[in-house]
């Protein structure tokens, strides 16, 4: 079974220059919240109802939703200060994504702080509709069939009003309908495998393969391809694009469903610095309200739950093997044994990743092929060379900071019997170009399946 203790938590991680060339959009007090005095939550009496996939969605349970995103953009025009309007909810994620030098992305902070701002979120969308039964859905994209914008998302007008679920500075791809590209879910790169919390999550300071893999290469597919990456590819407006919440709906049900399939080697953290962790939102009556990290580990109590089950594969059981790592000369070594049985004509094919620990991401949003050692030249299709690892979507806000991430990448059988002894910086090509940035990293695995 999995071996994957050493953990560096606490470490600090390199504050980064803030992201050049958008800076100037937003000032940093644009998105401020408004001043409160903070309660303590209280757990509230809900009762529990599943959030569904927005495909089950009835034609009434659509337009409740669309009448939803309706009353909160009419509330931020009737007034802009109120803390639970459109803008401001817009703010909210804008401000938690640096703009206050409080980032909570890139670390194990990320899933507990979205489950959060969703469930104030809700109960603000319920206060609005008057209307307790109402829960988010969320966009499904785990399963093949859904892995383009859900239509009710794409029409600028419905029912002969404008669409509040239409946010219009989206990709051509994602307007219109088409799929996400494939490079998107890699099959080797399955966050749904990651053997503990602080691959799946992240740990106190680098975020997991949730975030850094399908979570922010959808963003960026979204919002992208084109610098400025507007609201889906810029963390600082993403919340501007309705799509954003039913987007992090999906990541907050795969979190919950990796939780279930193994209680004891998936359980979220138990240190107490990520259990006290607060934050503050503006609940449904307007009040600020400081709420805990352990406040939101289950979400029965928030008033909602997920149907068990997500089409992102099982977790199997795999052998991890520590590589010696020099990182003076950058090189990886693999012990004989591996050698030999990837050697060897293989009985059983296995499958094997490589995981690296404490990858400092490129500082620019972008969609990234990631090569051991030098990128090939620009070809259609770079995911061919022997020396590819993956595919990863990397989306920053204005005021960042660099982000640490374990990564889990693809080891093909011919990957490891060219790499082993090679140099081993990994580089991050921005997709179909031939150059990049080469990172270092500290520790690697190998994992077999
Ligand atoms: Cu707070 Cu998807 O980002």
């Amino acid at each position: 079974m999995a071996q994957f203790t050493r953990r560096r938590f606490g470490r600090t991680v390199l504050a980064g220059a803030a992201v050049s060339g958008l800076r100037n959009l937003f000032a940093q007090d644009d998105c401020a919240p408004p001043d409160g005095t903070p309660v303590d939550f209280v757990i509230p009496k809900l009762q529990n109802i599943q959030r569904k996939a927005i495909a089950e969605l009835a034609p009434n349970e659509v337009a409740r939703l669309q009448l939803a995103y309706k009353k909160l953009r009419d509330l931020a025009a009737s007034d802009p200060d109120d803390p639970r309007g459109w803008m401001q909810q817009a703010k909210v994620h804008c401000w938690q994504c640096g703009g206050s030098g409080m980032d909570i992305h890139g670390s194990w902070t990320f899933l507990p702080w979205h489950r959060a701002y969703l469930y104030f979120h809700e109960r603000i969308l319920c206060k609005l509709l008057n209307d307790n039964s109402f829960r988010l859905p969320y966009w499904s994209w785990d399963d093949k069939l859904y892995r383009n914008l859900p239509a009710i998302y794409r029409t600028a007008t419905a029912g002969g009003d404008t669409n509040p679920l239409y946010d219009a500075n989206r990709s051509d791809g994602a307007a219109n309908g088409s799929s996400m590209p494939g490079s998107i879910f890699p099959a080797l790169q399955n966050p749904m495998n990651a053997a503990n919390f602080a691959s799946f999550g992240g740990g106190a300071s680098a975020g997991g393969a949730l975030e850094f893999g399908p979570h922010g290469a959808i963003h960026m597919w979204t919002g992208g391809p084109d610098d400025p990456y507007a609201d889906m590819g810029n963390l600082s407006l993403a919340a501007r694009d309705p799509i954003f919440y039913v987007h992090h709906c999906n990541l907050d049900r795969l979190w919950a469903e990796w939780n279930r399939r193994n209680p004891v080697q998936h359980a979220n953290p138990a240190d107490a610095a990520f259990l006290t962790r607060s934050f503050q939102f503006f609940d449904e009556n307007k009040q600020l309200v400081n709420i805990r990290v352990q406040d939101v580990l289950d979400p029965a109590p928030l008033g909602f739950s997920y149907r068990p089950g997500a089409k992102l594969s099982e977790s199997k059981p795999a052998r991890w093997t520590q590589l010696k790592y020099d990182p003076a000369t950058h090189l990886i070594q693999l012990p004989e044994n591996v050698r030999a049985a990837i050697a060897a004509p293989s009985v059983i094919a296995r499958k094997r990743s490589l995981v690296v620990e404490d990858v400092t991401l490129p500082l620019k949003s972008g969609s990234y092929n990631v090569f051991v050692g030098d990128p090939p030249a620009a070809a259609p299709d770079q995911s061919t060379a022997v020396n590819y690892v993956g595919y990863i979507g990397i989306i920053v806000g204005e005021h960042h900071r660099q982000h640490k991430s374990s990564l889990v990448l693809q080891a093909t059988s011919q990957f490891l019997q060219t790499a082993s002894g090679a140099g081993a910086l990994l580089t991050f090509a921005p997709a179909g170009t031939a150059n990049g940035e080469r990172l270092d990293f500290d520790i690697a695995y190998l994992t077999e399946e």
